[in-house]
């Protein structure tokens, strides 16, 4: 049975949290899944009370004694610097080798799309590199503070580090039969590490000779994204390329609110939260929109190979959002619990589907 510790966090994550595990339970229900759930206090309360934000003891329990995370946000306005959440979600990024920030961009009806001409389906599927490029604080300044003050942020692109994010893309769009795979980069004004990843990438994607892969400059994709996203599929690319890229794509699916996300190592460890943060202006008022939280569930059941239940779950996300069952984000007046509960009803096949029949 897999362990899963849920961590709330901060903010809006300790309301969409519970929501989540409560829709997790219904699925489990009736499909005859078993999980465990062990909820861990970690966030920017137990670290304004205690000093502390993650110990190495927790770290090695996270690791050892379970199989998966299932986090809310991290962030309060009471801790300026942000430490907590450094530790708490760069610590687990790091140590446990998360290298793949898997974020699926779906477009569930053409209404949440802010391009008037775009019709479902969009899936926008997004395999960014999480743990090297340019945010693993290599480099430093010079002079500092003078006029001549010298600048250097590294970009580290190694071998390993590329080639497994290719592959993990690659073999992604093989097992969900998927048409195509891009390459996202800047290989002509970045000729270094856009050359070692367009070689990785046509070695890695010729042992899937019968999936399409093409390659896109990063400032052309962002243009491709808007003139005509349902072109595209499974995306693979740097850090900081995937982090803006995967904006826009959350954006263009219905923002926020409904975008999931999951850091991988495949076959050993999986990490899945919402792409939002804490939402410091809207917590403790019930207006959290849960869908982004319920959405990892999607991904978490997917990534324990049980296919037909995160369909299940999908399915009922798209029904809240077709029948108006949402918050005041999406244009509802449901509370954070009401479309959690909701949710939990229909997975668990207590409310009939448009056509009468209880999945
Ligand atoms: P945010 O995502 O928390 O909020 C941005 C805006 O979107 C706010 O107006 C908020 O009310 C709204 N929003 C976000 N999620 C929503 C939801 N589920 N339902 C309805 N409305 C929603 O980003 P912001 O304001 O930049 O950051 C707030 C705090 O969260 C900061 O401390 C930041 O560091 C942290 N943060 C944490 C992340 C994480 O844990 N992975 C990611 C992004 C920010
Ligand atoms: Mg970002």
């Amino acid at each position: 049975m897999p362990r899963i510790a849920l961590i709330p966090g901060d903010g809006i994550g300790t309301e969409v949290v519970p929501q989540a595990r409560r829709v997790l339970e219904a699925v489990a229900r009736v499909e005859g899944l078993r999980f465990e759930f062990v909820e861990w206090d970690l966030g920017a309360e137990r670290y304004l009370r205690d000093g502390v934000t993650i110990t190495d003891a927790e770290f090695e329990s996270l690791e050892h004694d379970f199989d998966a995370i299932l986090l809310g946000a991290m962030g309060d306005p009471r801790v300026p610097g942000n430490e907590h959440a450094r530790d708490i979600l760069l610590g687990l990024r790091f140590r446990l080798d998360l290298y793949v920030n898997f974020r699926p961009c779906v477009l569930l009806a053409p209404d949440l799309c802010p391009l008037k001409r775009v019709k479902v389906p969009v899936r926008l599927e997004i395999f960014r590199e999480n743990t090297e490029g340019s945010y693993v604080g290599m480099g430093g300044v010079f002079k500092k503070g003078t006029p001549h003050e010298v600048a250097v942020e590294e970009d580290v692109n190694t071998r390993v580090g590329v080639e497994r994010i290719v592959r993990a893309a690659f073999e992604f769009a093989r097992a969900k039969g998927r048409p195509r795979v891009t390459l996202v980069d800047k290989a002509n004004a970045m000729r270094h590490a856009g050359g070692l990843w367009r070689r990785v990438f046509a070695e890695v994607g010729d042992g899937f000779p019968e999936l399409e892969r093409d390659a896109q400059y990063v400032d052309a994709m962002a243009m491709e994204l808007v003139r005509r996203p349902e072109r595209y599929a499974v995306l693979v690319t740097s850090n900081l390329f995937g982090d803006i890229i995967s904006d826009l794509a959350a954006e263009l699916t219905g923002g926020l609110g409904l975008a999931p996300s999951a850091n991988l190592h495949p076959g050993r460890y999986a990490m899945f939260e919402p792409v939002h943060g804490s939402a410091p202006d809207i917590a403790g008022k019930g207006k959290a929109n849960p869908l982004g939280a319920v959405r990892c569930v999607a991904l978490l059941l997917d990534h324990f190979g049980h296919a037909a239940a995160a369909e299940r779950v999908e399915r009922a996300v798209a029904a809240a959002i077709a029948g108006g069952r949402t918050t005041p984000d999406l244009g509802g007046s449901l509370s954070t619990e009401s479309v959690g509960e909701w949710l939990a009803d229909r997975v668990g096949g207590e409310i009939a589907d448009e056509n009468g029949t209880r999945t």
